[in-house]
């Protein structure tokens, strides 16, 4: 096998592992940096739905509980709950893959019934009450979600809509009925803020930001295999060629051909110097014996 070709072999290999290598750990740290990213948007849509809820508690409701005392319906927007919940699903209308639940066993609203798998997310806040958070991911249409869930406490203060009937506010039944959201204890997780939101987006965004590295150490890669094969060609092989033909020339008895003209003093020189002494050696030696 000629020189350039084992070179280039090596070089073949030793790149390849170079662009695994680089595949490799690129890819692990654009998946981190994705699912970090989905994180903070959980994290986000979460901060904002709890401010809702606070604003509406301590800024909205006192307000409204004042104007509305008199009235026989049930006015809606003092519960911060609702307030969040629909919130929300006016930011759906720009985000439909984003869905934000407050999901309770045994719900006022039957809208926020947990399915079964939210089921199992508020079992598994009861089960351990110390879980302040759950991620998880989960299959669904639109893909792969990311899922953050945070547990819902019942407070002395829920117990007036959210124990017995009888000790709600009458609107509250005429509008809900008696049937459901009651029995609920101080202290109980009833419920859990569940955010989900898609991974797809970020998970296709660092799949293109990978080939996109790739591609660029590919060229790379292939550019300075180019430039390694043409210097050698120019600095070794070329001259190693001419040496060659040289010596076998001189090697066949043919003394009159043009000594090497050696540059620099790398080891090809340096071969080209001992060729050049060789021949006028052998020219020497020749002429003796010629006579
Ligand atoms: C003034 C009555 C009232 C109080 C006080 C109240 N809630 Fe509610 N809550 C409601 C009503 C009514 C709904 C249904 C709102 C809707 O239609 O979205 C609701 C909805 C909810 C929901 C959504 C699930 C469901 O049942 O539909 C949760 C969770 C919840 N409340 C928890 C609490 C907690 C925790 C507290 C105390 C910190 C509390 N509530 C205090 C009346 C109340």
């Amino acid at each position: 096998m000629k020189l350039l070709a084992k070179l280039n072999l090596l070089l073949i290999a030793v790149f390849s592992l170079g662009l695994l290598l680089v595949g490799v750990g690129a890819n692990r740290s654009l998946q981190r940096q994705a699912q970090a990213q989905v994180l903070h948007e959980a994290g986000l849509v979460s901060a904002s739905a709890s401010a809702v809820r606070q604003y509406t508690e301590e800024e909205v409701s006192p307000l409204l509980q004042k104007a509305t005392e008199h009235e026989t319906t049930f006015t809606q927007q003092v519960i911060p709950f609702y307030a969040a919940t629909t919130t929300f699903q006016k930011i759906r209308k720009s985000y439909p893959d984003y869905t934000y639940k407050e999901a309770a066993l045994n719900p006022t609203n039957l809208r926020d019934r947990a399915s079964d798998w939210e089921a199992d997310i508020i079992n598994h806040f009861r089960d351990s009450p110390a879980d302040t958070e759950l991620i998880r991911t989960r299959e669904g249409a639109a893909g792969t979600s990311l899922l953050m869930a945070h547990p819902i406490k019942v407070e002395a203060g829920c117990l007036q809509c959210h124990s017995q009937p009888s000790v709600a506010p009458r609107p509250l039944i005429v509008s809900y009925g008696s049937e459901h959201g009651f029995g609920w204890k101080d202290g109980e997780i009833v419920g859990a803020q569940i955010i989900a939101v898609p991974i797809s987006v970020a998970e296709e965004k660092a799949r293109r930001g990978l080939t996109e590295l790739l591609i660029v150490v590919a060229i790379t890669f292939f550019v300075a295999l180019c430039l390694i094969d043409l210097g050698l060609f120019y600095i070794v092989i070329k001259p190693l060629r001419t040496i060659a033909e040289n010596a076998n020339r001189i090697s066949q008895g043919e003394m009159e051909l043009e000594q090497l003209n050696p540059k620099g003093k790398d080891e090809v020189a340096e071969v080209s110097r001992s060729l050049n002494r060789m021949h006028t050696s052998l020219q020497k030696a020749m002429d003796l014996l010629n006579g």
